[in-house]
């Protein structure tokens, strides 16, 4: 495959083939190499957005491309019926390095969000409380599309017509905390919530309502899950989101996206309250603790914590953010740039009001690759190992795009 027409029939093949819950951009990607994809007529693309986050170390890094080769030349697959090396590993290191107690392994980050919601449940079971079961999460959130996960997202969009939903969930209302006091009845058993809301728009949670939440739970038994899937694995600049706010210490953690760096795996940390939680037979997951993917998740956590990663992480989304304002001195098209390290939203101003998709498509054939989180927000989450060069280019393809996205059709 390596010309237009392949990619044209592809495309169509795929158009036909696919059920139609995604609307895929016109293009076939073949390979990757750090920041940069190569589409089947190749043609190249920077990459701004990892894969939703996923590729945060870029395409074919070379320690996690060593890692998975090694690994795939071992064993692929053994089953929790016995260890393997690469997930007791990157257990241990989770310990080591977090508050976590014990971690389970999974292969999403729905599948660890429900896995988190069903501890919480058998928690207050367990001290005696069955009807301790309600999770709170916060308006406009996003948790994944299982149905325990779609009803913990509090959208109604994702939920429409998949009714009934389970039962034991209230929402509040976003980083209110007095709405938060008033619904945390004695049957909440946790309060999930996202660090910084990604899909719903690049939304950090204040500190004040992050630390009020944290209290509430701990005065009421209740836990205080961070799903971490998105702003986790270094995005922010610290391994974990929640740890830019002082004495906040969640009772559980959800991780996947960027943990596995393309390979599919999630995980739930857990901490002392809730680390015996799972007893023998309570949960599992067949390809939970993939070999492969756990032997590329060490290197992910290896390379976080080497040399000054986390830092650069910082430096880099400042740098984008500044870019962001020039790009805005110029074609005024946002009224807000938020971020957080490389969790990057810049929200559209009144004039480029519903662009953000003709956006997304002027970047692509620009050949850049941007994400769009709400309806409203141009979204960054490049890898962490971009250099200013590309991070110079992708701002220069972005305001063309931006700019041409006013013309018409
Ligand atoms: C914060 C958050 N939680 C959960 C999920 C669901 O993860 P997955 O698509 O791997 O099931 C996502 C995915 O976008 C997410 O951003």
């Amino acid at each position: 495959m390596n010309d237009q027409s392949d990619q044209e029939h592809l495309i169509a093949l795929g158009r036909k083939s696919y059920a139609p819950n995604y609307r895929p951009r016109d293009v076939v990607f073949e390979s990757g190499r750090g920041c940069e994809l190569t589409d089947v007529s190749g043609k190249k693309y920077l990459d701004f957005g990892s894969g939703i986050g996923v590729n945060c170390l870029g395409h074919q890094h070379p320690a996690a491309v060593d890692a998975l080769q090694r690994q795939s030349a071992r064993l692929w697959h053994s089953s929790n019926v016995y260890f393997n090396h690469p997930a007791v590993r990157l257990a241990a290191r989770f310990i080591e390095l977090t508050f976590a107690k014990r971690v389970f392994f999974c292969n999403s980050g729905a599948e660890a969000n429900e896995a988190a919601i069903k501890v919480a449940r058998r928690y207050s079971y367990d001290r005696g409380n069955p009807n301790k079961n309600i999770i709170i999460t916060l308006k406009g959130s996003f948790h994944g599309r299982t149905l325990a996960t779609v009803t913990a997202t509090a959208q109604p969009k994702y939920q429409e017509g998949f009714g009934p939903l389970p039962a034991g969930f209230q929402y509040c209302n976003f980083n209110d905390i007095d709405h938060l006091r008033s619904i945390f009845t004695e049957n909440v058993c946790a309060l999930m919530l996202e660090p910084i809301q990604g899909e719903g728009g690049i939304r950090p949670i204040s500190n004040e309502f992050l630390q009020s939440a944290a209290e509430l739970c701990q005065a009421n038994d209740a836990l205080l899950i961070a799903d971490e899937i998105q702003s986790g694995m270094g995005r922010t600049g610290k391994l974990f989101a929640h740890q830019w706010v002082s004495n906040i210490r969640p009772d559980i953690v959800t991780v996947a996206k960027a943990l596995g760096a393309g390979l599919p795996i999630g995980a739930v940390l857990l901490g002392d309250k809730s680390d015996q939680t799972l007893q023998v037979g309570s949960h599992g997951s067949t390809f939970g603790g993939n070999p492969i993917a756990c032997a590329v998740a060490n290197v992910v956590l290896d390379t976080l914590h080497t040399g000054n990663m986390l830092d650069e992480i910082v430096r880099k989304g400042d740098l984008i953010c500044h870019g962001l304002k020039v790009i805005n001195d110029k074609t005024e098209a946002f009224c807000d740039i938020r971020n957080r390290g490389m969790m990057i939203g810049a929200e559209l101003s009144e004039k480029y009001a519903g662009r953000a998709g003709r956006i997304l498509k002027e970047s692509l054939e620009n050949g850049l690759l941007v994400l769009q989180a709400g309806d409203s927000v141009v979204r960054l989450l490049p890898a962490y190992t971009i250099n200013d060069a590309e991070i110079q280019t992708g701002l220069v393809r972005l305001q063309q795009a931006i700019e041409s996205s006013l013309s018409d059709e």
